[in-house]
């Protein structure tokens, strides 16, 4: 499973990347605002950082913007990939991007339905959001499950890239379930590692290896 930070912030991605955690990155909107930077700016020393995928989304709604945004993100670096919102237009986008060889990654995916429409559009990559379910009560990672095996029974190239992790559990269940890659928030990222009977079994080791340590 590949694990991509979930992040606009270049210090969390470049400490990230140091820790051998990011395989690639995923922005938003929201998160470039945070950053306080422009957009194409932000990007650009993302992929000087980062070697795997970085997806990029449009801000246009109709399909000829977000073809011609995607052409403009596409040139920054070759590991660019165009994220598409989800929606009639945006499929369409998501066909004609992938004609012209882009990469995409369709985001907002909420329904097993919409990801059905995404493999079918050819897109390099389907975002169903799992936090945002179940933050109204719905089980998200039902949606992965459901959306591997719809792409597994066809075949269907595109990758299922688990979005909107809030906590361990959905990276451990996205990894049962055998999901393609996981965006994870920096915050998630470093909690992935501890355990509190580790540290305290450390602590214990430590404390015991002082009594041989300098014999
Ligand atoms: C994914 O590409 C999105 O940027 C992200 O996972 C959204 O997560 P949120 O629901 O925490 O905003």
């Amino acid at each position: 499973m590949q694990f991509y930070i979930d992040s606009a912030n270049i210090d969390e991605i470049k400490a990230a990347n140091q820790r051998g955690w990011v395989d690639g990155v995923t922005t938003n909107p929201t998160l470039i605002a945070k950053s306080g930077r422009p957009h194409h700016e932000v990007i650009k020393d993302i992929c000087n950082e980062v070697e795997g995928y970085v997806s990029a989304e449009v801000l246009s709604m109709d399909t000829e913007g977000m073809v011609k945004e995607g052409h403009e993100l596409a040139k920054i670096k070759d590991n660019v990939v165009v994220k598409i919102p989800m929606c009639e237009d945006g499929l369409v986008a998501v066909r004609r991007l992938a004609a012209d060889g882009i990469k995409t990654n369709v985001t907002l995916v909420f329904s097993p339905i919409q990801a059905l429409m995404v493999g079918k559009a050819g897109a390099t990559l389907c975002s169903p959001f799992v936090g945002r379910l179940d933050d109204i009560s719905h089980d998200g990672m039902d949606l992965i499950s459901q959306t591997m095996q719809i792409y597994q029974n066809y075949d269907m190239d595109t990758q299922v890239l688990v979005a909107s992790i809030r906590h361990p559990i959905h990276i451990l269940e996205s990894a049962l379930i055998g999901a393609d890659v996981v965006t994870v928030p920096y915050k998630v990222l470093s909690g992935l590692t501890t355990h509190p009977l580790t540290d305290k079994g450390i602590a214990q080791f430590m404390k015991d290896g002082e009594k041989f340590a300098n014999k």
